[in-house]
This record gives structure tokens, C-alpha cells and sequence, in this order.
């Protein structure tokens, strides 16, 4: 069996080796395989790849790429046909809870090239610091893109990507046919841009950049149009540097607690005959959704933003919250039509430990069937509150993100294939010095270990403000929702 991943959608073994050296031809021609399809043939001609694109034609390189490895001498004569599951193939890296350079990112956008992963979901701002440069608001890196510690533990933590890293990020990824889709995470996870612009914030919140973890209540205001005309200004620099059609807003885990008494926002509420906070945020994404979308571009968010059940225009939706609220919100989005990216907290999410989310456990996942049909495609998140160097992040990332590129291409799943395959392909994780993971499906005692120390260390370091804001918030809702229920009687 060829020792391939994603493994092919069609493979031929014929009769006869193709001894090395041998020719490579690359043909572009019409191909019922589609833009990113391709078909090779290794006979006495040598290797023949012939695709629609350019893009057909690497990802018939990135095959012979692992062929090549597997088969040392001679390569066997056959004939593979092959295209993608999915259009959308995605890996997310965190770069702002910690952060990693542009180097390091390069290399792990070679791995995304041979696993057929064609987008980069990079997460650029966050309570913890602000990521990417700006011109017109040069405080947001100045000032955001530091912070002292986390939960006191001495450990500065700073760095941000200039319009010239981004360039060189955005062009090598162009290089490996790979899309990058940069996420400014509005309105909640926005605590580094308050500290250093406060007039963003429902009360003018004087603040530093955050220093724990969990869902904190510095959030965008939603009733000022100063806040609004910010972010039109802000998001005109991140076009300028992505020319791709889909920028991701975040929208996940916005704390209302402020909108809650905030004047401006509760105002807005009222003028638009919005029900409640969560419509607010609604409201608030579809002004940022309507201005992209009059650029020609299209916006992401993730499901828990989509509770309101209300944003307009152009839109996909990414689930990863699995609580039955949550869920719901995103099968709403599927009956409006609207697309839908895989990132199931309990499968995908690898910035968790393997006694968690182990191995078999990722590489099995079944896709709903409520949201099968718009189905665009799967994204492994790696959030890295936990991953403070680059080797942690290998560790984290691989082999788990290797089982999701195969089931994001290829259309049949195999287990037990795969991990017979899964063996070749860490020799060339190991020639490429990648420090992946030797033990992704733990035993049950050690799995349950590692886990139980995973999240006593998480612990320590959650902001215990966050805690409590997100049980004060609870508490307002709860009034309001009692008093205007008296009212209604
Ligand atoms: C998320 O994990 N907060 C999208
Ligand atoms: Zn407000």
C-alpha cells in the first residue's frame, strides 16, 4: 500500500518500477478533478502529473514529495486521481497568547503545503496582546503588544508581526498555494486594544493588557460610532494586507456585562427594536459584515457569536462550541443557507491534552448530520495559553492535525490504515526536526494523569476578575429578564 497522507482518492498499482533519475512532467490541461485535483501516472515516461492549475499540479507534487520517501530507488508504475473532500482546509495558530516568529511560522507552513491544508487562520489580536501593526492606530501594538506576566509569574510576553512580516507570511504562503484569513477578534477578546485606546470601551475603561486567561469583560462598545468608525479604519489596513475574500471577526465569548448598563448601548437596543444583548451583537457584527461585503469581502464567525441569530450579508459560520445553545445557533446559520467550518471543541481543539482529545478520538469525528450539507470544510485550532515555545506547539499540533488534513481531503476514513501510514510520515516529521507528539493515544491512567495536571497549571493561571464578571453578568441578565417578565404581566 502506498504510505501517503491524505491518502489519495484513487490509486492504480500497475506492473513495473521507474527506476531514479526520472523526468517530471507537468501538464495543465481540462480535468474533471477540479481546481485542486490532479492526476499522476508513473510509467516508462517517467512521472506525468496533469492538473486544471497550477494548484492541481503542486498538490500532485506534494504526493511525489511522500512517494518519494516511501520508495527510495524505484518508484512503482500507477496511476493516481485525486481531489480534495473539502474546499476549505484549514489550521489555526494563536499568536497572541503566546508568540511565535515569523520563522517558526514558516515552517509550519511547509507542513500545511505537504498535508494539503490551504488555509492559514492566523490569530492576530486577543485580550493578551495585539499582534499586528497598525499606521493609523500605532498604540494598539505599542501599547497592546506587550504584557508584564501571567498571573505573576514574571514572564514578559511581546512581539508583533510588521506590515513587512505580514507581507512575508501572506507571499509564502502564496508560494504553497496556502490562503490566509487574519482574525481581529471583535467585540469580546478585545482587552489589549482597550488598554490602549479606552474610548473603545462602554465606559472609557482605563486598563492594562490582560494577564489571565478566561473570557474578560473589556469589550467593544456597541453604541458608539466612534468605535464603529475605529474599526472601518482599522479593518481597511488588515484588506490592504490580506488579499483574500474572508477576514475572520472572532464574535466568540463577548462578556456583555457592560452593555448591559452601558447608556450608548442600551440606546442602540431600543432605536433598532433589538431584544436583548445578544441581538446587539448581532447588529454590531452586521455593520462590520455590510462594510466588508461592500469591499467584496466576506467575514467568519465563531457560533457562539450567532446567538442573536441575526447578522446579515455574507457570512460563514465556524463551530466550535458544542453546547446545545451554541449548536443550534450554528444549524440556524445552515438553514439560512450559510456555510459552515468544522472545529469541534471536543475533537479538534488541540491545544488540549491527548488524554482528552487523543488521536483516534480526532480522526473519527463524525460530521453532523444537521450541517453536512454546507459543509465547507475543517480547521484544527491550536490555541496556546499553554504552549510557550515552539516546540510545545509541534507537540500539540502534530500528529493530531495530520488526522484532520486526511479527513478534510480524503473521502473515505480509515483508522487503522492511517496509522500504518502515520508511521512513514514521521520520518518526515523527523527529517524536517518537527517535535511532534510520541504518545497521541495515551493509556487510560495516563491519559486521565495528564490531564488532571493539564488543568490544575490552567487553573492557576485564569484571571479570577474574568470569574468574577462572568457571575456578575449572569446576575444582571437574570434581573433584567424577571423585571421584564413583571412588566409583561
Ligand atoms: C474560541 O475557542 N474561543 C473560539
Ligand atoms: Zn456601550
Amino acid at each position: 500500500m502506498l504510505k501517503l497522507i491524505p491518502y489519495p482518492n484513487k490509486v492504480t498499482l500497475k506492473e513495473g518500477v521507474l527506476e531514479k533519475p526520472y523526468k517530471i512532467n507537468e501538464i495543465k490541461t481540462l480535468s474533471s478533478l477540479g481546481e485542486e485535483g490532479y492526476k499522476m501516472t508513473i510509467d516508462n515516461d517517467g512521472v506525468t502529473i496533469k492538473a486544471v492549475s497550477d494548484k492541481g499540479l503542486f498538490y500532485g507534487k506534494q504526493t511525489l514529495k511522500q512517494l518519494e520517501i516511501q520508495y527510495k530507488n524505484a518508484l512503482p508504475f500507477l496511476e493516481i486521481e485525486d481531489s480534495p473532500q473539502y474546499s476549505y482546509r484549514g489550521y489555526m495558530l494563536d499568536c497572541v497568547r503566546h508568540f511565535f516568529t515569523v520563522e517558526e511560522i514558516k515552517k509550519q507552513i511547509d507542513m500545511l503545503a505537504l498535508l494539503k491544508i490551504n488555509t492559514f487562520h492566523w490569530h492576530l489580536t486577543d485580550d493578551q496582546g495585539w499582534r499586528i501593526k497598525s499606521d493609523k492606530y500605532p498604540l494598539l501594538t505599542e501599547v497592546g503588544g506587550s504584557r508584564k506576566q501571567t498571573m505573576g509569574d514574571g514572564i514578559k510576553v511581546e512581539g508583533y508581526y510588521s506590515k513587512e512580516d505580514i507581507r512575508e507570511i501572506v507571499d509564502y504562503c502564496k508560494q504553497n498555494y496556502i490562503n490566509v484569513i487574519p482574525e481581529i477578534d471583535i467585540p469580546g477578546h478585545f482587552r489589549a486594544a482597550i488598554a490602549a485606546y479606552p474610548h473603545l470601551s462602554c465606559f472609557q475603561q482605563k486598563t492594562i493588557v490582560g494577564e489571565g486567561y478566561g473570557i474578560s469583560p473589556y469589550i467593544a462598545c456597541a453604541g458608539k460610532q466612534s468605535v464603529y468608525d475605529f474599526l472601518y479604519d482599522l479593518l481597511d489596513e488588515i484588506l490592504e494586507l490580506f488579499p483574500y475574500e474572508y477576514i475572520h471577526l472572532g464574535g466568540d465569548e463577548a462578556l456583555k456585562l457592560n452593555w448591559i448598563t452601558c447608556p450608548d448601548c442600551q440606546k442602540t437596543i431600543q432605536e433598532n427594536n433589538l431584544k436583548n444583548e445578544e441581538e446587539l451583537q448581532g447588529y454590531f457584527m452586521t455593520k462590520m459584515v455590510k462594510y466588508l461585503n461592500g469591499k467584496g469581502r466576506k467575514v467568519i464567525n465563531w457560533n457562539d457569536g450567532m446567538l442573536g441569530g441575526n447578522i446579515q450579508g455574507d457570512i460563514v459560520v465556524q463551530y466550535w462550541k458544542e453546547s446545545k445553545e451554541c449548536k443550534q445557533a450554528a444549524y440556524d446559520e445552515v438553514k439560512k443557507g450559510r456555510k459552515v467550518i468544522v472545529s469541534p471543541f471536543f475533537s479538534f481543539y488541540l491545544d488540549y491534552p491527548a488524554g482528552m482529545t487523543p488521536l483516534k478520538k480526532t480522526y473519527n469525528y463524525k460530521i453532523d448530520i444537521n450541517m453536512e450539507g454546507n459543509v465547507w470544510g475543517l480547521e484544527a485550532p491550536l490555541w496556546t495559553e499553554h504552549v510557550e515555545n515552539v516546540n510545545k506547539l509541534e507537540e500539540m499540533t502534530y500528529p493530531r492535525l495530520i488526522a484532520v488534513a486526511e479527513r478534510n481531503w480524503t473521502k473515505r476514513a480509515d483508522y487503522k490504515s492511517f496509522l500504518t501510514r502515520l508511521k512513514y510520515f514521521y520520518k518526515i516529521l523527523d527529517m524536517r526536526k518537527i517535535a511532534y507528539s510520541k504518545n497521541p493515544n495515551p493509556f487510560f491512567l495516563k491519559g486521565k494523569f495528564d490531564m488532571i495536571k493539564f488543568f490544575v497549571n490552567a487553573l492557576k493561571k485564569v484571571d479570577k476578575e474574568n470569574i468574577k464578571a462572568q457571575r456578575a453578568t449572569k446576575k444582571l441578565l437574570n434581573q433584567k429578564y424577571k423585571s421584564a417578565q413583571k412588566e409583561r404581566k
